[in-house]
C-alpha cells in the first residue's frame, strides 16, 4: 500500500495546488492513504475549517498541524470532533485535539497516524520520545502500519527520533522546516525516514513568505506583514510504499509538482467509478 504525506501546506496557493492536483495524483501514483500537514493553510498560519473542509473533499484522509495549531480559534471545534485532525501528541492533555487516529486507507489497511513537535529551537513541550512510547502502547497491536509526522527543527532531532522509532513504526517523517531534505531512506528495522518532506506553496519565497517583507523586517526591523508569496507554487511531499501485514517500508519516494503538473492531472483525473 502507498501512503503519501505532503509537507506544510502554506497559505492559498498551497491549498489550491492540493486540491487541483489530488484526485488525479492518487490515480496516477495508486496512493490509498493521504495525509496533510496543514498547520501554515490559513493565510500562512494555523488552519481554518472550511480549508479543513476543501482538503477531506480533495480526498486528504488524515490532517496533522504543528506549532501554529492554534493560530485560529475557529479551528478548535473541528480539533474537537473530527476524527482524522492531530494535535502534536506531546502537548499537554488539555491541549484541544486528539494526539493519534487509526483510519481506513483506500485499500481497507488500518493506518495510524500520530504527529510529534521537537524540542530543540522550539517552543518548550512535553518529552516527545516519552509521548511515542505512550501513544504506541495505546494504538491497538493489530494496526501494523503506523504514520509519524515529527514536526521539528533540528535534523539531529529528527534522525534521533527515527531511530529511537526505528522497527516500531512504518514511517517517521519530518515537517515544518519548509525545506525537502534529500535523506530519505529506509532503516535497519523496517522504518523509513526523511528529515523534512518540503513545503507546499510559493517555492519564490523564504519559507513561503514575501521575501521583500521578510528581508526589510530582518534587516531594518520595521514591521511588516509577512505574506505569503505567490511565485513557483510547488506540492512537496514523500510517498511511502508499505507491507499492510507488517507495517515494514518497502520504499520511500520524494514527491515534488509544479502547478502545470498540478494542472494536467486535473484535467486528466477520471472521476471515480462507483462500484455497482
Ligand atoms: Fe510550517
Ligand atoms: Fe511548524
Amino acid at each position: 500500500m502507498r501512503i503519501l504525506l505532503i509537507g506544510d501546506i502554506v497559505g492559498k496557493p498551497g491549498e489550491r495546488i492540493v486540491t487541483r492536483a489530488l484526485p488525479g495524483l492518487r490515480q496516477r501514483e495508486r496512493l490509498d492513504f493521504i495525509i496533510a500537514n496543514a498547520e501554515n493553510a490559513a493565510d500562512g498560519s494555523g488552519l481554518a475549517p472550511s480549508i479543513y473542509r476543501k482538503l477531506m473533499t480533495a480526498g486528504v484522509d488524515c490532517v496533522t498541524l504543528g506549532d501554529h495549531i492554534y493560530r485560529r480559534n475557529e479551528i478548535r471545534s473541528v480539533l474537537e470532533s473530527a476524527d482524522n485532525i492531530l494535535k502534536p501528541a506531546n502537548f499537554p492533555p488539555s491541549a484541544p485535539g486528539r494526539t493519534w487516529c487509526v483510519l481506513p486507507a483506500a485499500d481497507g489497511t488500518q493506518v495510524a497516524v500520530l504527529s510529534l513537535l521537537g524540542r530543540v529551537f522550539m517552543r518548550p513541550v512535553d518529552c516527545p520520545w516519552h509521548a511515542a512510547d505512550r501513544v504506541l502502547a495505546e494504538i491497538p497491536s493489530d494496526v501494523k502500519v503506523r504514520i509519524v509526522d515529527f514536526h521539528a527543527e533540528a535534523t539531529s532531532d529528527k534522525q534521533l527520533m527515527g531511530r529511537y522509532l526505528d522497527g516500531r513504526v512504518t514511517a517517521v517523517l519530518g515537517t515544518h522546516t519548509h525545506v525537502a531534505t534529500a535523506d530519505e531512506q529506509i532503516f535497519r528495522g523496517g522504518t523509513a525516514f526523511q528529515c523534512d518532506v518540503g513545503m507546499t506553496g510559493p517555492h519564490d519565497s523564504i519559507l513561503g513568505r514575501r521575501i521583500d517583507r521578510v528581508m526589510e523586517t530582518t534587516i531594518t526591523f520595521q514591521p511588516t506583514q509577512f505574506e505569503v508569496a505567490e511565485d513557483d507554487v510547488k506540492l512537496c511531499g514523500t510517498i511511502v510504499e508499505a507491507d499492510p501485514a507488517t507495517g515494514k517500508a518497502i520504499s520511500i519516494r520524494r514527491l515534488v509538482l509544479t502547478v502545470d503538473e498540478a494542472d494536467k492531472l486535473a484535467t486528466q483525473a477520471k472521476p471515480a467509478i462507483p462500484v455497482l
